[in-house]
């Protein structure tokens, strides 16, 4: 047998005997110690894996959450509660999961943003940006769905009006709403349905979608926050100039990173569970009740900056497009961007600026989805949607026509 396929060569005992049958170091060789990331990632960087977290920390909570819970219009409310009040540590599992949900989007939004300012969509990495698109839609369904399955009155009203908007297509509309709710009305066929979705296939979508990610992403290679390539400057051995071995630097890094992030999770699980009705709002501790609604319907916080986009425009159907339009803009980001250099930190300053008012819209749509769509609120949500799509649709012209300082031939990293 040749030496290099010889995988237990100097391996005694059950490593040995484990890499005979598994090929377990030639993976954490070629994969980890042997992939070479930029030696100057920062803050930034810590969200990616940070998602890879609260995935894990969302399907070990949502596992002992389905072994109390029961999907049926009669007792999904008082299941819950009893988890809450009943089940040994139940309080503990649901908030993890809970909060885990909010936090998801809290570190995906960061992680996203990282892409914005670095440039990170751009060529080679636009299907890398797709993949992880994908996963945010997968995400927003998943994080609905599991918001309507505690049968509350928010669940029950923020299904009635998400599951309607899909009535806003023409034509078929009408009928697709049948068929998603399986009743007249968001009833225990919807229930079913969405536990079955929530906790079966978009699980299985969203972990198949982070493992082609990141085989994208192993491809391509990271970006950094200078935004060049470090593949291009190779020393005599092949390897980056600018790079280091993802394992030990990144791995030990990263584990800095968890530590930080739990101290916040565990923050809000243990002191502010509900943040101020953010996290979990104040009609869902009531049973659904199709006899009343509540004072202002609203989504969880995660998805209002969308909200507050449909109900700016008078006319649902238009509405219901802007929202669509808004989330599937994203996807075109790869090809928006003319700029000669990827980094904010090379950028002219109309890119600086338009990213800065890009990130005030959404903060404000989010805001203005929580209030009532009245008065100034519309007209707030009006200028801001405005804003909104202008960072994408003038992106193409403020890119090619601003002046850029020229990108360093090496990263810029300061021990
Ligand atoms: C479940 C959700 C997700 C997980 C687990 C995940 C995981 C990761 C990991 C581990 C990395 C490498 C470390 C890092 O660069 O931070 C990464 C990089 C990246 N992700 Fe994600 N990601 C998720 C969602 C997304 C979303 C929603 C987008 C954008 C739409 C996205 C876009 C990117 C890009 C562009 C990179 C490369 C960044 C660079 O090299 O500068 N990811 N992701």
């Amino acid at each position: 047998m040749a030496a290099s396929t010889d995988t237990t060569a100097g391996k005694t005992g059950f490593r040995a005997w484990l890499n005979k049958r598994l090929p377990v170091d030639e993976f954490v060789d070629s994969q980890l110690i042997g992939y070479f990331a930029p030696k100057n990632f920062n803050l930034w960087y810590f969200f990616g894996s940070l998602a890879l977290l609260v995935f894990v920390i969302q399907i070990l909570s949502g596992i002992f959450l389905t072994m109390h819970y029961k999907p049926s219009e009669a007792m999904a409310f008082d299941s819950v509660e009893y988890i809450m009040r009943e089940v040994e540590w139940g309080w503990l599992i649901r908030y993890l999961h809970s909060t885990g949900a909010s936090f998801f989007f809290i570190v995906v939004y960061l992680h996203m943003f990282r892409a914005l300012m670095y440039g990170s969509y751009r060529a080679p990495r636009e299907l890398l940006w797709i993949l992880g698109m994908l996963l945010y839609l997968a995400l927003m369904a998943e994080a609905f769905m599991g918001y309507v399955l505690p049968w509350g009155n928010m669940s029950y009203w923020g299904a009635q009006v998400i599951v309607n908007l899909f009535g806003t297509i023409p034509v078929i509309g009408p009928g697709i709403v049948e068929w998603i709710r399986g009743d007249y009305g968001i009833a225990d066929s919807t229930l079913n349905r969405f536990f079955a979705l929530h906790v079966i296939a978009v699980p299985f979508a969203i972990a198949f979608l982070i493992l082609m990610h990141l085989v994208a992403l192993r491809q391509t290679g990271s970006n950094n926050p200078d935004g060049i390539e470090i593949k291009a400057k190779t020393g005599a051995d092949g390897k980056p100039l600018d790079g280091i071995p993802f394992h030990p630097y990144y791995t030990v890094k990263d584990i800095v990173g968890v530590g930080v992030f739990l101290l916040f999770f565990c923050g809000v699980i243990f002191f502010v569970p509900t943040f101020g009705g953010l996290f979990l709002e104040k009609p869902n501790f009531e049973p659904a009740n199709a006899l009343s609604t509540p004072e202002h319907i609203a989504p969880v916080w995660y998805f209002t900056a969308f909200y507050a986009m449909l109900r700016a425009v008078p006319d649902q159907q238009m509405g219901a497009l802007l929202m669509l339009l808004a989330i599937v803009v994203l996807f075109f980001l790869p090809w928006l961007d003319r700029s000669p250099v990827k980094s904010i930190r090379y950028k002219g300053w109309i890119s600086k600026l338009a990213l800065a008012l890009f990130v005030v819209a959404f903060v404000a749509l989010s805001y203005l989805g929580l209030q009532p769509a009245d008065g100034l609120y519309v007209i707030l949500a009006r200028i801001f949607t405005a804003v909104y799509f202008a960072f994408f649709i003038l992106m193409p012209w403020y890119t090619s026509i601003e002046t850029c300082k020229p990108a360093p031939e090496r990263v810029s990293y300061h021990a």
